[in-house]
Order: C-alpha cells, then sequence, then structure tokens
C-alpha cells in the first residue's frame, strides 16, 4: 500500500510543470508542510512492518529528497520572476513616463527639401525615375553615343549587358529628363531630386553613391536668359541676397550651350578660403540650354520647343551649407554627426 502511493506521488513530482509562481506555492501546500503528503507518509510508516521498514524506509527518503529539491528548484526559477511582478506592481504609477528620442532629419534630406522648396515657389514639380536605368535613358537619348569618350566620365556598376541597352545604376538624374520628356507633352518644368552611382574609389571627396537634384524647363521661347535668372533666384533663396553667381562656358553632351555656375564662397564671402582654394567662387552646378538632339530623340519637336536644364549635386550644397568636409559622413550613421541636426528646422 504505502509502496504504491510513493509509487504515485513519484510520478506525480516528476511531471508537475507550473505556469506561475502559484502552482510552485500550490506544490510546497500539498507536499511539504506539516499535514503534507510527505508527513503523512511518515506517519503511515510507522505502521510498516519491521521486515517491510528497511527497504521502504529508503524508498520513502529517497521520495521527501526528490520532493524537497524539486520544490527547491522551482522556487528559485520563479523567485526572481516573482520579484520583477512584484516590483512592476509597486511601482509608482503617479511618476512621469520614460521619454523616448525623437530622430532628426538627414543633413542631405533637409537641404534637399530646402531646394525643392526654392523651386516649388517657381511652379517646379517634383519627378522621380529609377535608380536602376538602361543605357538609352542614362546615356544615349542624352546625347552621348555609344563609345563616346564623354562616357569615361561617368563609369558606373552595369547590372546586365544587353545588345545595345545595358541595365546600370543611373550615374545622374538627367535620365528622369528623358522619361518625363517621352512621356508627356510640353510645357515640362521640374525639378528630379535622386540618388545616382559612379564607379568611384571611397574618399573624403568623392563617393559611389551620392545625390543630384535635376533641373527642366522646357517651352516655348525658353532662352538662355530664363535659365540665368531662375538660378540666380534659386542661389539667393539658398544662400542669402549678397550672393554673386557666374557663369562659365563648358561642356555636357545634352546642352548646347553649356555652362558651369559659381556662386561667391558662402563662407568667406569671396575674400578666399580653404573652401574656395582662395578664389572666393565656389562651382555648385552644371546647366545650358537642352541640346535640340535631346528634345527630338524625346519626340519633341525642336523647331517649336527649347529649354533649359541644370543639375547640381546635393552634397556639395550641404558642403556649403554646414562645412561638412569628408563626404563619407554622410552615409556612415555616426549619430555622434547626425544628431548635431536636430534643431535644424524641417
Ligand atoms: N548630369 C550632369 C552630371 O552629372 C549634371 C548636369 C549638367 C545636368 C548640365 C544638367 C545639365 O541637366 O544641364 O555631371
Amino acid at each position: 500500500m504505502l509502496q504504491e502511493k510513493i509509487q504515485q506521488y513519484s510520478e506525480e513530482i516528476e511531471r508537475f510543470v507550473p505556469q506561475s509562481y502559484n502552482d510552485v506555492e500550490a506544490f510546497r501546500l500539498k507536499f511539504l508542510v506539516a499535514k503534507g503528503v510527505v508527513r503523512t507518509l511518515f506517519e503511515e510508516f510507522k505502521s510498516v512492518s519491521p521486515d517491510q521498514k528497511r527497504s521502504l524506509g529508503k524508498v520513502l527518503n529517497e521520495f521527501k529528497q526528490a520532493a524537497e529539491q524539486k520544490y527547491q528548484h522551482l522556487h528559485e526559477q520563479f523567485a526572481s520572476n516573482k520579484q520583477t511582478s512584484k516590483k512592476k506592481a509597486e511601482a509608482d504609477l503617479t511618476l512621469p513616463g520614460e521619454g523616448f528620442v525623437f530622430g532628426s532629419r538627414h543633413p542631405l534630406s533637409l537641404v534637399r527639401k530646402e531646394i525643392v522648396e526654392i523651386f516649388k515657389k517657381l511652379g517646379f514639380i517634383v519627378a522621380e525615375g529609377p535608380e536602376i536605368e538602361d543605357d538609352w535613358h542614362n546615356f544615349t537619348a542624352l546625347n552621348f553615343p555609344p563609345e563616346h569618350p564623354a562616357r569615361d566620365m561617368q563609369d558606373t556598376f552595369f547590372i546586365k549587358k544587353q545588345q545595345g541597352n545595358d541595365i546600370a545604376l543611373r550615374t545622374h538624374t538627367s535620365s528622369v529628363q528623358v522619361r518625363m520628356m517621352e512621356n508627356g507633352e510640353p510645357p515640362f518644368r521640374a525639378i528630379m531630386p535622386g540618388r545616382v552611382y559612379r564607379n568611384e574609389a571611397i574618399s573624403a571627396r568623392a563617393h559611389c553613391f551620392f545625390h543630384q537634384v535635376e533641373g527642366l524647363y522646357v517651352d516655348k521661347d525658353v532662352s538662355f536668359a530664363d535659365l540665368k535668372q531662375t538660378l540666380y533666384y534659386f542661389v539667393q533663396e539658398l544662400f542669402g541676397e549678397d550672393t554673386k553667381v557666374r557663369f562659365r562656358p563648358s561642356y555636357f553632351p545634352f546642352t548646347e550651350p553649356s555652362a558651369e555656375m559659381d556662386i561667391s564662397c558662402t563662407i568667406c564671402k569671396g575674400k578666399g578660403c580653404a573652401m574656395c582654394k582662395g578664389t572666393g567662387w565656389v562651382e555648385i552646378l552644371g546647366c545650358g540650354m537642352v541640346d535640340p538632339n535631346v528634345l527630338e530623340n524625346c519626340g519633341i519637336d525642336s523647331a517649336i520647343y527649347s529649354g533649359f536644364a541644370f543639375g547640381m549635386g546635393i552634397e556639395r550644397i550641404t558642403n556649403l551649407k554646414y562645412e561638412i568636409r569628408d563626404l563619407r559622413l554622410f552615409s556612415e550613421n555616426d549619430v555622434r554627426f547626425l544628431s548635431q541636426f536636430e534643431t535644424e528646422l524641417i
């Protein structure tokens, strides 16, 4: 009889899996208190016949140890949980909550937004295009024929070689001009911000990806005077009214004539410093009148329509605004750098 009971309780103890500390406590109350199972069995043991006492005594002692050890183990396991829940219950609910920290906008996003806002005031809409681009939109339609040396300045990462229309990461946002003109009817007045890629070794001054804002204005009777006034307005809005501009003749396959635009150095106000290499001027963008070949490539009659275009690097403008000398900082995600822009208005 006693042996069978010990056997049953042993199995029960082995199977016992508590869900909470309350179950552990129930275990203790059932087995280990004064009127619990263990003591009761010891009481019964007293009336067992002497010849059974030896073997049963051993079994009973082992049972007692198993019950105590199981309890000890479960108690330790659940006691720490119990303490934390007790702490929670005792927490002062009238204390203020734990504050949480908002992130801040990336400096490049701040500057992109500022650029977009200025052009919006002039009636420019924002357009976007794919970063994975085909040869036609990135080069050929923009008057870079295959094998033309101007392509050498914009080596990039090729994804797929396919007969005459390779797929690659776009090297500039000028590809979005083409997409816009192919898919719509003039007039066009848009800016196109986005990420671009070049096969460059990463250093303080060059990176394999960066950001540009492209501009396009196509309508009847658009002239170089419109281009100059638009960009002059933009510079004054972005850098302040005392900023001067100058245009230098340049070459881009997709504009004719082409120019590069400098502004008077925003750091030294034209006196000469490290930023402007002592010249008092810094280049901020390329621009020109859209080449008639490009208009025709996109299905627009160049006898009726003319237009201007420009493209600038957002990193470059950000450098001038915040004097960030190392391009790598923009993509390293170092919070010590990024959190410095927390107070900027967004
Ligand atoms: N796509 C040129 C580049 O990445 C920048 C540029 C120059 C864009 C002149 C234009 C432009 O639209 O008219 O170097």
